[in-house]
Order: structure tokens, then C-alpha cells, then sequence
């Protein structure tokens, strides 16, 4: 308190003058909130948010406890008592000033926030709705129903099962031991824990009768595992339904009724079927299906690759050592089998050159079989 009070008076109004002029110099940018500038009224929601919360900020510089105002404040009472007054007005007036002038920007910023707000919430009703894209079924599952409503309707049931598979179901059981060449062409994929992922249905074969005894009437859709490498019809991973019929009786005459009758419903009455001997250690007999060509009825066209047949998978009469596997007597039950694969058949309907198409994901592929 060494200066007199004169010089006290003089340095406390020039403190509140340069606050003043700082805050103008600072507020100049948000003037144009009070003039109502169009380039005020126009400005879009997110940069008038944007500008409010510079204008908060500027508040608490200019305004706030820590402010140069506030500063002046505290002086108020140590000015000389004759002054006090007048520098007690000019501080209010000073503070009043620059909070009005916040105020009404801020108001305007609001109002300015609230109608862009509106606006973009408004709905044109009479804009066209956008369609909700819908899926569909694919093509192998489209296939795989087809498959199924067949053989539902001739009294199958339809059993789901584990593709991970043990030794046990995937080769012993279907009378391929250990070191049997049958298993090299299937050769599958294998986990460390001595599980390996089915190479096909027939697996379901052994789960079924297990599970229900004899007889027994299934079919098994389902994804099959081998180690062969892609190209236009084959896949390392792939469909087959696996059929089974167990029951006294049961001949090779049933086998190809049925299968015949799969055929006509699924191609048309007219479709031949035709039976080539094979080898499968899980049927004896064994034979491959065909049937004659949907599309050129057996003349020979680019479907059947000029043949007039189509393959249509493996089948035969259930080995007993398979029927015995699964505790079935096989003195007393027959049954026959049949593997047939999903994605050929799939590929040969809608005329596919290559079966790798269908799992590709190409939805402009995709979305032509609905
Ligand atoms: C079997 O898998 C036997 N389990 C079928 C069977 C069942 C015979 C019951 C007797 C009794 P095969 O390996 O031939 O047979 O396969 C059957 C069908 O699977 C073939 O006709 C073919 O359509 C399909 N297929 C085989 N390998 C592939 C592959 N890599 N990609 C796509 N389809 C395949």
C-alpha cells in the first residue's frame, strides 16, 4: 500500500479497461449472434453446437472467478474511499455489459440450434421409402429342402448330426479298419485329440441305429469334410444326404424303387435311373446311381456332358458287418444305403459349371436362386 490513493484509483480503472477490450477483442467473432448475420442464421447444427461451446468457454474466461473482472472485484475495497463508488459502478457496469452481450449470443445460438435441430428432425412424408433388403435361402439349402420334403413324404425322418466325428463312426464302424485302402480316398481332416471331421453321412448310418435300433427309416443332410483340392466338382468341404432304410426283409428292389421314386419326383416321372456296380465296404452290393438327364431326356446335351446321365451319388445293401457295428442282428434285419451329393446335384439343376460358386459369397450370385 505504498502508492497514493490517486495513482491506487488510476491503476484498478485501467485493469477494467483492458478486460473490457480483451473481451471485445474476443467476443468480436460471436457478434455476429447478435446482429443475426445470415451467416449466423444459416449456420449448420454441429458448427452452431460448436460455436456455443466457445462462447461457454469464453464466459468462464471473461466472467468466471479467475477472470480479470473478478480480479477488479476484489480491488474495490482497497481504492480510495472517495473513488470506491465510481470504481464500484464502472466494475458492475463493465461486468454487466459483458454478460449481456453473452447472454443475447447465446440466445441466439440456442434459438439458432433449436430450429437446425428441427429441421433435421423433420420427416418428408412423401419421400419414397427405401425397401429392406430381405434375404433368402441358399441355393443348397433350397436344394437340401427339396431333398427332404421327398424322402418326409415317403416316411424318412430327418436326422441331424455331429460333424466331428471319431475313428470309430467315420471308418471302423463302416467296415473300414485301420490301414483299409478305402480310407485314403477319404482322408479327412484331423484334430490332435484323435477326432477328424466326417468325409461323409454315412456316419449317421451307425448314430441312427444305435439310436433307434431296427427298423429304421432316415435320411441325413449334412456338411462332409475331405482333403481334395477345389475345382469344378469338388470341394474340400461339401453336402450329401445319406439315406437308410433297415428292416426285415429289405432287398435291392426296394433300393432301386426308392431311389427311382426320388428321381420322379424330383426331375419328373419320366427320369430313368440306372445302376452301375461299385465298391463301398459299407454296402454289399454296391452300385452308383444315375439318372437320365433332365434336361435333354438322355439325348445327350451340355448338362449331362453328352452323356444322357447324370451321376447321382453311391449306394447299396447295408454290409452286415455295418449292421452288427450298430448291434443290429443282421440275421434277422436287411436294410439298403444311399449318399448322395447336394452341391452336384445343386450345381447340375441350375446349370452351374462349377460347384465352387456356391460358396463363394457372391451375393449377385447368390441372389438369382430365391
Ligand atoms: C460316399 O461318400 C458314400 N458314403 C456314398 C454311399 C452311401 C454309398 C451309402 C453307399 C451307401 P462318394 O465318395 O462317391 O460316396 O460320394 C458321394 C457323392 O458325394 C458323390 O456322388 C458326389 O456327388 C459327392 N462328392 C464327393 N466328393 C465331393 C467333393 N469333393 N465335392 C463335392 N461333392 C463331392
Amino acid at each position: 500500500m505504498g502508492g497514493s490513493a490517486e495513482k491506487m484509483t488510476d491503476a484498478p480503472a485501467k485493469e477494467v479497461d483492458l478486460a473490457s477490450e480483451a473481451f471485445e477483442r474476443e467476443f468480436e467473432r460471436f457478434a455476429r449472434f447478435i446482429r443475426n448475420d445470415s451467416s449466423a442464421v444459416t449456420l449448420g447444427l454441429s458448427d452452431a453446437e460448436q460455436e456455443l461451446r466457445a462462447l461457454q468457454d469464453l464466459r468462464t474466461r471473461h466472467l468466471g472467478k479467475k477472470s480479470a473482472i473478478a480480479g477488479a472485484k476484489k480491488l474495490i475495497g482497497r481504492v480510495a474511499a472517495e473513488d470506491r463508488a465510481a470504481f464500484g459502478q464502472l466494475v458492475q457496469k463493465t461486468e454487466a455489459a459483458m454478460a449481456e452481450s453473452i447472454e443475447t449470443a447465446e440466445e441466439s445460438l440456442n434459438a439458432i440450434i433449436k430450429s437446425a435441430r428441427t429441421a433435421r428432425e423433420a420427416i418428408d412424408v412423401t419421400i419414397p421409402g427405401r425397401r429392406p433388403r430381405q434375404g433368402h435361402l441358399h441355393p443348397i439349402t433350397l436344394m437340401r429342402q427339396r431333398i427332404e420334403d421327398i424322402f418326409v413324404s415317403l416316411g424318412y425322418a430327418v436326422e441331424d448330426d455331429r460333424e466331428i466325428e471319431t475313428d470309430f463312426y467315420n471308418f471302423d464302424a463302416l467296415n473300414i479298419p485301420e490301414g483299409h485302402p478305402a480310407r485314403e480316398p477319404q482322408d479327412t481332416f484331423y484334430t490332435t485329440e484323435g477326432f477328424a471331421l466326417r468325409s461323409q453321412t454315412s456316419t449317421v448310418q451307425i448314430h441312427a441305429m444305435q439310436r433307434r435300433g431296427a427298423p429304421v427309416r432316415m435320411i441325413a443332410p449334412g456338411r462332409v469334410f475331405r482333403r481334395d483340392t477345389p475345382d469344378p466338382t469338388h470341394n474340400p468341404m461339401f453336402y450329401q444326404v445319406e439315406g437308410l432304410c433297415v428292416d426285415r426283409g429289405i432287398t435291392m428292389a426296394h433300393l432301386k424303387g426308392t431311389l427311382a421314386e426320388f428321381v420322379h419326383r424330383l426331375f419328373g416321372p419320366e427320369t430313368k435311373t440306372r445302376f452301375r456296380p461299385s465298391y463301398f465296404p459299407f454296402t454289399e452290393p454296391s452300385a452308383e446311381v444315375d439318372y437320365s438327364c433332365f434336361n435333354c431326356g438322355g439325348d445327350g446335351c451340355r448338362i449331362c456332358k453328352w452323356s444322357g446321365w447324370i451321376e447321382l451319388g453311391g449306394s447299396g445293401m447295408v454290409h452286415p458287418n455295418v449292421l452288427r457295428a450298430a448291434n443290429v442282428d443282421p440275421e434277422e434285419f436287411t436294410g439298403f444305403a444311399f449318399g448322395l451329393g447336394i452341391d452336384r446335384t445343386c450345381a447340375r439343376i441350375y446349370q452351374l459349371d462349377d460347384i465352387r460358386l456356391l460358396f463363394e459369397n457372391d451375393v449377385r450370385f447368390l441372389s438369382q436362386f430365391r
